[in-house]
């Protein structure tokens, strides 16, 4: 090849993947089909329903939702203009908001309390990093309409019934009561003064937040202001009798099913739809992002987003964390088996033999490859046989000339023996059935 033609025309060169959002590849993929199934097993042994929405709301619902002055709202949507009639349209940052918009659209609890659960790609624009990422997956549930501590608890069992499931070992729940507006109100009141008498100890972002959102100052993992935090006055502190009651009641029912917690007086979470409690599930296996799960009682988002009033808490897990952290536990599976058989032929003829071959085993329920020449012409039956034992499937089936001249078939021991016998063709179904119940025995 001459220089010139190894040089790259815009058209030919490599179109690289979005920065922060990531490819599944097939080498993982078995690993988040065994968290899906498991996670499916958990919504149905509590009995939640599947609701999924889609990827792109209007841009209302999580200004309303999430609340203007967060992190999320500010500064991480990836919103756009819709290019036909204008709407404001963004890429979903989390599920509930939109969850509850579809509740309310579809009076999915005109009938009484609904438990409902989802799984899919978000959307936000971070700073891309080990567990932090721009497109990352969460699996979520939200029970909505019920007003005591007892679905508090119960979503709490559940999160940590998943952790056992899965095999992780270290995950910490730490939990805190938001309260009620009124007592946020009058702790709001406490912290301001406090922060404004120390106004020159805050960085910058937290003399932004004083004015628009102080709690969130709480928040900073700014080193610096950290001494500032401890000492300022608490919101556990302004809890009236109601709430305490709730929160008091929650950590009952969590002492009685032995699920240890810390209480958080700091943990206020990142979206203003909270209540009373919120907690968080954090390992300090996975170095910054060691929250895994986070979530809690939201009870006046329903009515925010224009539904009837009513009660809602949940929780959501970034997918990708718990991954990652069941990979540095060692608990993830083994990598699934490759198929059952590996079909072998020379083309022509012989192809057409062994596809019906393949076709009548996969109609059996077998897992079967054909060989396909990646010239489309042929290959030789030993790079054929590479590919066979680089599948993992448990045999071949080889059809070549002189088998088809004699209507027969070899079968192949790949994980075993090695062993290579003939078949009659018409009988290579049978054959390949009782070698597999055979080998599986
Ligand atoms: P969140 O805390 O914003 O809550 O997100 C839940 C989980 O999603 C986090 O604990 C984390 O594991 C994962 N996550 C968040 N951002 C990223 C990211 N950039 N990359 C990877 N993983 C991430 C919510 O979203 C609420 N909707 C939870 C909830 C449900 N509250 C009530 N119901």
């Amino acid at each position: 090849m001459t220089e010139d033609k190894n040089k790259k025309t815009e058209k030919t060169l490599k179109i690289n993947g979005v920065r922060g959002m990531n490819d599944l590849l097939p080498a993982d993929a078995g690993q988040w089909a065994h968290l899906e199934h498991v996670l499916r097993d958990l919504t149905r042994a509590y009995g939640y329903e599947f609701l999924r929405t889609p990827i792109v709301e209007a841009t209302a619902v999580f200004q309303r939702g999430i609340g203007e002055v967060t992190d999320i709202v500010e500064k991480e949507m990836y919103s756009f203009e819709d290019r036909l009639n204008g709407e404001q349209l963004t890429l979903r940052p989390e599920g509930t908001a939109a969850i509850v918009r579809s509740v309310i659209e579809n009076n999915l609890i005109y009938e009484g309390p609904k438990r409902l659960w989802y799984t899919g790609p978000m959307f936000r624009h971070e700073r891309p990093q080990r567990g932090r990422y721009r497109q990352f997956h969460q699996f979520g549930i939200e029970a909505l309409g019920f007003a005591g501590p007892d679905i508090d608890a119960e979503i709490i069992l559940m999160g940590q019934r998943l952790w056992d499931e899965l095999g992780l070992k270290g995950v910490r729940l730490e939990i805190n009561s938001l309260g009620q507006a009124d007592e946020r109100s009058a702790h709001r009141i406490a912290l301001v003064s406090y922060f404004e008498k120390n106004a020159a100890a805050l960085d910058e972002d937290s003399q932004r937040r004083l004015q628009t959102n102080p709690l969130r100052i709480l928040d900073s993992k700014n080193p610096a202001m950290q001494g500032l935090i401890e000492g300022a006055p608490q919101l556990l502190d302004f809890l009236g009798e109601e709430s305490l009651k709730h929160f008091n009641a929650v950590q009952t029912l969590l002492k009685a099913n032995n699920i240890p917690c810390k209480i958080n007086p700091r943990l206020v979470r990142g979206l203003d739809y909270y209540n009373l409690t919120v907690f968080e599930w954090v390992t300090d296996e996975l170095g910054a992002q060691g929250t895994i799960a986070g979530g809690g009682r939201y009870d006046p988002l329903i009515e925010r987003m224009g539904g009837k009033a009513a009660p809602a808490c949940g929780w959501a897990m970034g997918m990708e964390r718990v991954l990652e952290l069941m990979k540095v536990s060692g608990s993830l599976p083994d990598a699934a088996p490759g198929c059952d058989i590996f079909v072998l032929h020379q083309g022509g003829e012989t192809l057409t033999a062994a596809m019906i071959i393949a076709e009548r085993l996969r109609s059996a329920g077998i897992d079967t490859i054909l060989f396909c020449p990646p010239d489309g012409q042929s290959a030789s039956f030993k790079s054929q046989m590479k590919k066979a034992d680089a599948s993992g499937a448990a045999y071949a089936v080889i059809i070549g000339p002189d088998e088809l001249a004699k209507n027969e078939a070899q079968i192949k021991d790949l994980r075993g023996t090695g062993e290579q016998r003939s078949v009659a063709l018409e009988e290579v179904l049978e054959q390949v059935i009782d070698a597999l119940v055979g080998s599986s025995e």
